[in-house]
């Protein structure tokens, strides 16, 4: 499940830069690739909420759930960062934002929590 949970996200990752590129050059493709990012989000909220599961009764329950939380932020992020360039409203905060909540994610996730790149 970590793996598919890498794979997921990392793919989101990969997906939005190239649909913000698509959508800055106002080209058909982006609207394409922010529907398959979408779907890709429901695998990264399947594959987290299993792993999520695996903490329960656990004491690092608490981490794991704030990992979760920062985790469903990145994706709001992502998300309103798409459809406010593709609307052409400002984007900064945005931008502090995903920073903000992916240093969150990538520390607990590889930092706090147990399961490395390899489980
Ligand atoms: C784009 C958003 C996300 C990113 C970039 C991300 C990133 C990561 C990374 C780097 C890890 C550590 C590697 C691993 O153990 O597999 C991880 C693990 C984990 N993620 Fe996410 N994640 C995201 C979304 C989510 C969501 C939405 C949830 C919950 C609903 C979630 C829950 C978890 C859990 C519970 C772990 C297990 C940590 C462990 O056992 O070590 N993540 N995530």
């Amino acid at each position: 499940m970590a793996h598919l949970h890498i794979t997921s996200w990392v793919l989101a990752l990969i997906l939005f830069a190239l649909a913000l590129m698509f959508y800055k050059q106002g080209k058909k493709p982006s609207k394409i690739l922010h529907m398959i990012l979408r779907l890709d989000y429901l695998l990264i909220l399947y594959s987290g909420g299993t792993l999520l599961s695996n903490y329960f009764n656990g004491s690092m329950l608490p981490e794991a759930i704030i990992k979760a939380l920062a985790g469903i932020w990145v994706i709001a992020a992502l998300e309103l960062l798409l459809v406010r360039v593709n609307k052409g409203k400002p984007v900064l905060g945005m931008w502090v934002q995903l920073g903000v909540a992916l240093i969150i994610v990538l520390a607990l996730g590889f930092g706090r929590l147990p399961l490395g790149i390899l489980p």
